[in-house]
């Protein structure tokens, strides 16, 4: 295989012969903390590959524009070509994480609505929280972006919500990227266990990656889990 155009912490890119997309390749490497904590979950690339396959069709036939066309083996997707806007997009129904040791609350206490915040991309400043004014000022994006990035979080919020909670699965939050490709805003990057929060509704038992950023134990079987829940898949 050719050499990376980019490699980060839990993928690598490649160029594709089309010059419009893009080969992403599932990684099992997991960080946490920007990187501090460092390790590997076994199966991880597959699984996060398929669940993410699985999220972005879900989000296509829901009418949310996606980078994803396409999944090409059990660890690479080819996407469309992205321009990633350098916001991460968090949206939150239950406090978890960094937004309940922020506002004071224990975790699991629910939010009265959803809660959308922005983070600049930016791993040597930590990701820090921004507003909309900050992205104005860095030039991240433009107001009207800014506006649609919201938009999008929630309608995204409503759909995996809904879908997950029929599989007996409690979306607690999660973290979006977006980017331009043709001058349209698409979502990118990846929806798995790695960028939401997921607990079991019955048993509040954590199925993503605070079981490795928390050493809890029983990381590659939370995945595994979440890729049952969704597909039926045992992998
Ligand atoms: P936080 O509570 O640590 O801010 O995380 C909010 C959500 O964003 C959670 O679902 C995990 C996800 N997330 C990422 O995808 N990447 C990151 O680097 C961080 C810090 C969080
Ligand atoms: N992606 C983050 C990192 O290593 C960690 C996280 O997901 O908490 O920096």
């Amino acid at each position: 295989m050719n050499e990376a155009l980019y490699e980060g912490k839990a993928k690598k890119v490649y160029a594709t012969s089309n010059p419009d997309e893009y080969l992403v390749y599932y990684k099992d490497d997991a960080t946490a903390f920007n990187g501090i904590k460092k390790g590997t979950i076994d199966s991880k690339g597959v699984l996060n590959n398929k669940i993410s396959t699985f999220f972005f069709e879900l989000l296509t036939q829901n009418g949310v524009p996606n980078h994803f066309v396409r999944m090409v083996s059990d660890r690479e997707m080819l996407v469309k070509k992205l321009t990633i806007v350098q916001i991460e997009v968090v949206v939150r129904n239950i406090a978890a994480g960094s937004l309940a040791k922020r506002i004071g609350w224990e975790e699991g206490r629910k939010l009265p609505s959803p809660v959308v915040e922005f983070y600049y991309k930016d791993d040597d400043l930590g990701d820090p929280l921004i507003n909309e004014d900050h992205a104005r000022a860095l030039n991240l994006a433009t107001d009207e972006q800014m506006k649609a990035l919201k938009q999008w979080g929630l309608k995204i919020n409503q759909i995996l919500s809904t879908f997950l909670k029929e599989k007996k699965v409690e979306l607690i939050d999660f973290k979006l990227e977006f980017g331009l490709h043709n001058g349209q805003l698409l979502l990118g990057d990846e929806i798995s266990p790695d960028t939401c929060r997921f607990w079991d509704s019955e048993t509040g038992q954590k199925l993503d990656k605070d079981r490795f950023r928390r050493d809890l134990g029983d990381v590659e079987a939370a995945y595994k889990e979440i890729l049952k829940r969704l597909t039926g898949e045992t992998c």
